[in-house]
């Protein structure tokens, strides 16, 4: 059986001025599914996750998620859709004014999420629990050193239960160990909460351990797909270099 289409885009355009960024941009992703987006900084990796919820409006082509279509839907159609979208920032700020409980409390009050089975402190021991930092939860963000903040904000990302999750840079600034821990998180929480997810990365660690396929974007466009494996043996040069 075809598995599920949860993000389905066709022939995305965007500019900003006179600088063409993304140029005819498909892509597919499944239920379930863990893609691996890889290109040079700046090419507008980026800049396409945003345009997936709306952050950033695309100018052309067409974006469904999760059966929404996101160029015309209206503003509260967009609420409800982002509550089922994480999206883990590049940086991944946290509020530093606030613990490391109201900072997960935080997407709860904004989207006023309810969820049936759970109250709300369970929800947040819950999704602590699955970034395995359930004793952080009093802790100020000055506290926490690199990884943990990203844990953490990860932790404030499932607390929606999202059903979609981008993964924008996710190990940057990491030493390698930590940033395997959190490559192989990825892939649990893939497990635990039946997510699918789009991972940008220039970590090639990241994308051997938590990605299932990966495409590579060069001059606007996806210039190639395939596993780590293949790509990483690509018999093209300009592709194996992605992977060095
Ligand atoms: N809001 C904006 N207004 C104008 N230009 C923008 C805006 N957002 C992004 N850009 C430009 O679009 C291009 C792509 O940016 P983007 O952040 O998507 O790159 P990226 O592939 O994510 O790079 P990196 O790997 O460094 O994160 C850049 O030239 C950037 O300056
Ligand atoms: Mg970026």
């Amino acid at each position: 059986m075809e598995k599920e289409i949860v993000i389905e885009i066709e022939q995305l355009y965007k500019s900003f001025r006179e600088k063409h960024i993304l140029k005819g941009i498909d892509l597919t992703l499944h239920k379930g599914e863990n893609l691996g987006i890889v290109g040079k900084s700046g090419i507008g990796k980026s800049v396409l996750t945003k345009c997936i919820v709306r952050l950033i409006e695309a100018d052309s082509g067409s974006i469904n998620v999760l059966g929404t279509d996101v160029v015309s839907c209206d503003g509260e159609e967009l609420n409800e859709l982002r509550k089922k979208v994480g999206y883990l920032f590049q940086g991944g700020a946290l509020y530093d004014s606030m613990s490391v409980r109201e900072n997960l409390l935080f997407p709860v009050r904004r989207t006023q999420f309810v969820d049936r089975k759970h109250d709300t402190e369970e929800l947040i021991e819950r999704s602590l629990r699955s970034v395995g930092l359930l004793d952080a939860i009093d802790k100020m963000p000055s506290e926490l050193s690199g990884g943990m903040k990203k844990r953490i904000a990860l932790a404030r990302t499932l607390i929606l239960k999202p059903q979609i999750i981008l993964y924008d840079e996710p190990t940057t600034g990491l030493d390698a160990v930590t940033s395997g821990e959190i490559s192989e998180l990825i892939q649990q929480i893939r497990e635990e909460y039946q997510t699918a997810a789009i991972i940008i990365t220039h970590d090639m660690k990241c994308a051997r351990i938590a990605t299932d396929t990966i495409r590579i974007m060069k001059e606007g466009q996806f210039v190639t797909e395939g596993t780590y494996e293949e790509l990483s043996c690509s018999g093209e040069k300009e592709i194996r270099d992605y992977f060095i």
